[in-house]
């Protein structure tokens, strides 16, 4: 069993760190953030994961919390699992990165494992910058996570593939052998390549779902009603079911910028990556047009009242960073609308001013002209909507996730709208048919 230390106790660092612990090996986990460590001591995690709390526990006598890099860097393998975040010319800032380079003392020999997304050639400028330092005996190997939010556990645990990209077999090797109790298929490749295939695979998920949504939106337009369309589609073996849940546009805190990342990586290496703008402009466009909506529902929004049902970029986790619901947020106070929200989760009271924010789904929707399902909590989609009904002022639910059953809600006396289920579609379809719900 090998000893790791890892770098950052944020999102891809602790899941890592836990799953690592619970396949048998020791890590310590370091953060600069003292609170965050301390939190971690004390039994709290930082981060809202389903199942996280239970594998950290099971596994306290082989992960430890520190802010102290001494115990962090005399390990065999030292894993970055840093943030980058984009600069102000959209490029991944990578100076979390070059801190844990710099704080390698000389001497040491490990292994540095890159889990933080980083553009294609960062390994390269990484190796330098260790020989440049003359830590020669510190290899070099890109591990890429894959870990979605909400399902980051089951993701490490149940792993679709590990990608092994090495400059030296043995250092490849090594960090394969870490994995040897999960039961997944191993793709050892060089460095750039394993750069790449985080980059190409979020891109591909996020072109997915920008073209499953552009066909929603003509869906409404022909009367197709598009959850019909996706799965049709989706039960082609070549194209597959997953990544075809149209809605109002994807956020959180990869899809959108590693999508810029590659866009920018391709232009800055002279390739117009044209597809990737579409992508990009499709999802922008996509979080406006509940607005349109709403607008073709009861006119001016001006003094109107608009309840957005969830929050967070997805369910599942209180993230709320590239979250449509900003954008949308912002768009109907701009509009002049008077937006309440409510999400079961997510904390949004710094973040969305002049929202105001309900202690609970009712009373977001008092007095509403309109609710919003803005992420598909099963809270929402099972809601008491006679409930809601009574407190709103008028009665127009417009679905930015197709969660809801169309007949119930008209039944109930709701004007219904959905996303890419024209009117014609819905009054065809059989009563008992729920909305696909994908497993991801
Ligand atoms: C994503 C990838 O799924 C992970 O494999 C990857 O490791 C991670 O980014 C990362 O780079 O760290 P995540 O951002 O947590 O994970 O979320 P996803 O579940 O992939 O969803 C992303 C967005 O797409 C959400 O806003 C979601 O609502 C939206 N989405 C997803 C759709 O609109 N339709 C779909 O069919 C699927």
């Amino acid at each position: 069993m090998a000893r790791i230390g890892i770098f950052g106790a944020g999102y891809v660092g602790i899941v890592s760190g836990a799953c690592l612990a619970e396949l048998g090996h020791t890590v310590v986990v370091r953060d600069v953030v003292q609170e965050r460590i301390e939190r971690l001591n004390a039994g709290e995690l930082p981060i809202y994961e389903p199942g996280l709390d239970e594998v950290v526990e099971r596994n306290r006598d082989r992960l430890r919390f520190t802010t102290g890099v001494a115990a962090a860097v005399d390990n065999d393998l030292l894993f970055v699992c840093v943030g980058t975040p984009p600069t102000h010319s959209g490029d991944a800032d990578l100076a979390a990165v070059w801190t844990v380079i710099e704080e390698i003392p000389p001497g040491t020999r490990a292994i540095l494992v890159m889990k933080s997304t980083v553009p294609v050639g960062t390994g390269e400028k990484v190796r330098a910058a260790l020989d440049a330092r003359g830590l020669v005996d510190v290899g070099y190997v890109s591990c890429p996570e894959f870990l979605a939010e909400g399902t980051a556990v089951r993701d490490f645990l149940s792993s679709d593939r590990i990608v092994v990209g090495a400059y030296d077999e043995a250092d490849g090797d090594a960090v394969e052998a870490l994995h040897a109790g999960l039961d997944a298929p191993v793709l050892r490749t060089d460095v750039p390549s394993a750069e790449m295939i985080k980059l190409a695979a979020n891109a591909y998920l996020g072109t997915r779902i920008s073209f499953i949504n552009e066909i929603a939106n003509v869906c409404e337009l022909v009367g197709a009603d598009v959850q019909q369309v996706a799965r049709g589609m989706g039960l082609d073996r070549r194209i597959g079911e997953h990544y075809l849940r149209p809605g109002i546009g994807f956020g959180g805190s990869c899809f959108p910028k590693d999508i810029s990342f590659l866009k920018l990586l391709a232009g800055n290496s002279g390739y117009h990556f044209q597809l990737l703008n579409a992508v990009i402009e499709v999802n922008e466009l996509q979080k406006r047009r509940v607005v349109t909506k709403l607008q073709k529902h009861l006119g001016s929004l001006r003094g109107k009242r608009v309840a957005l049902l969830g929050l967070a970029f997805k369910p599942n986790t209180d993230d709320l960073r590239e979250a449509p619901s900003i954008v949308l947020a912002a768009r109907l106070l701009a509009e002049g609308a008077e937006v309440s929200a409510w999400d079961p989760v997510a904390d949004a009271s710094g973040l969305l001013k002049g929202v105001r924010l309900g202690a609970s789904a009712l009373e977001a929707l008092a007095g509403a002209d309109a609710a919003v399902v803005v992420t598909e909590w099963p809270q929402i989609a099972e809601l008491d909507w006679a409930g809601a009904k009574s407190v709103m002022r008028t009665s127009l639910v417009i679905d930015g996730r197709n969660v809801l059953d169309p007949h119930e809600l008209k039944r109930l006396g709701f004007a219904y709208d959905a996303v890419g289920r024209a009117e014609s579609a819905l009054s065809l379809l059989p009563e008992t048919q729920e909305p696909e719900r994908e497993q991801h």
